[in-house]
């Protein structure tokens, strides 16, 4: 009896409409027990100890939608409500999907209308292992789908990729994030994502995902993209750089971001540039522990043309490293160690420069590390304005 009453009132209270969810027959059974029920214990109380919270969460604007599967009983069906939702983020809780591996095989024109009629933009994918054959079938099946954004965070990816598709099928994204993603395909991993994928890619982010060294021969043309994000791979180096800018595969590359990549001096991410032929016009180096001093091997590298805007803020500077470009528009200083203004020669020809949050701004200040809660360094640079690499 508590069994089949638990029930009841769960399946009442999870569909959030009351008891007239419950069904007729099963109700007139019950309504004695679960009067009594609802009088003996006060609403909250009977809530918070006999449902379980659903593991997907639609907003009220069903514009996003998080699930979170990491309980061992979840209940995979909470996921139909993000049908609605623009945004969703999937979790697995680490779980396994192999037991899905048989859904690789079904041929996607089954649900390419369902699929169509998602509303989704922005996919987050997070937490499991996955088969490389699921992941890709997935991506097969999401070519019908309007899917702009997708990331992969914290998976494992298993097993042997299935052949190349014969035409692209997948979807037509604009952004691709990964973040601590391994791949037990090795190093061709990004050349087989890339063939599902329509080559509409504007901006790429790989992060702590391994092997990072993804191999240029099988990687086809990026077209259209802009941006190349490589920021937050300590272990990239200058040598892991000059790997990854795989030569004339990012013809259209504009904004090149190597924050806490583990650069070693400016003069050595030119010679890398070089080396790859590719022309950023913005580069990040921030949060990168930089050494001023020019690496001599790299000397006298010379920048791309286009590059107009140089960010090394965060970078544990005491003085402006040498080689720099010899003209910019945008050089960012802010946050470094510098105890004295630059004079004019250490400097590039730079029509904005920022120097907020260096000690040699904050009078009284002549060491970062001991300054106070209130010191201009801090208010800008958070606690310790020294490179985090
Ligand atoms: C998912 O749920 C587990 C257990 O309830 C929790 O530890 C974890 O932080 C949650 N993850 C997210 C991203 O909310
Ligand atoms: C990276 O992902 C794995 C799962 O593949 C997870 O176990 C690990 O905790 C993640 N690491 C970080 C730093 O989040």
């Amino acid at each position: 009896m508590r069994l089949i009453l638990r029930d009841a009132v769960e399946e009442a209270l999870t569909h959030q409409a009351g008891l007239k969810t419950l069904q007729k027959s099963k109700f007139r059974e019950l309504w004695p027990c679960l009067l009594l029920l609802l009088l003996l214990l006060p609403p909250p109380l009977l809530c918070s100890s006999e449902v379980m919270p659903e593991p997907c969460e639609l907003d009220d604007e069903d514009y996003r939608c998080a699930c979170n599967f990491s309980d061992q009983q979840a209940d995979w069906s909470s996921g139909y409500q993000c049908m609605a939702a623009v945004e969703v983020e999937v979790r697995g809780g680490g779980r396994n999907l192999e037991e899905f591996l048989g859904l690789a095989d079904t041929d996607p024109k089954q649900y390419a209308d369902m699929v169509k009629a998602l509303r989704v933009r922005r996919l987050t994918v997070g937490a499991a292992r996955v088969p490389a054959r699921l992941l890709f079938a997935a991506l097969r099946g999401l070519g019908y789908s309007r899917l702009k954004e997708l990331t992969f965070e914290d998976l494992e990816v298993t097993g042997t990729s299935p052949p190349p598709p014969l035409e692209v099928t997948g979807p037509a994204l604009s952004t691709l994030r990964l973040r601590n993603v391994s791949w037990a395909t090795g190093g061709a991993w990004l050349a087989e994502l890339q063939q599902w994928l329509k080559p509409n890619l504007k901006e790429l982010a790989i992060a702590q995902t391994h092997p990072s060294a993804f191999s240029c021969e099988q990687l086809r043309t990026f077209p259209t993209l802009t941006t190349l994000d490589l920021s937050d791979n300590p272990a990239l180096g200058e040598r892991g750089l000059a790997a990854a800018l795989c030569r004339h595969k990012f013809p259209a590359l504009q904004d090149l971001r190597l924050r806490n990549a583990g650069m070693e001096t400016p003069t050595g991410v030119c010679a890398a540039l070089a080396a790859a032929a590719v022309q950023p016009h913005r580069l990040d180096l921030s949060q990168n522990a930089l050494r001023p001093t020019a690496n001599p091997r790299a000397a006298g590298c010379v920048w791309p043309s286009a590059l107009s805007s140089l960010s090394l803020s965060f970078a544990g500077l005491e003085q402006v490293p040498k080689g720099l470009p010899a003209k910019l528009s945008v050089l960012d200083l802010s946050c470094n160690l510098l105890n004295r203004a630059p004079r004019p020669d250490e400097l590039p020809q730079v029509e904005n420069l920022v120097l907020d949050g260096n000690p040699f701004l904050d009078p009284g200040v002549t060491n970062p590390q001991e300054s106070s809660q209130n010191s201009r360094v801090t208010r800008i640079c958070g606690r310790s304005p020294v490179a985090q690499g």
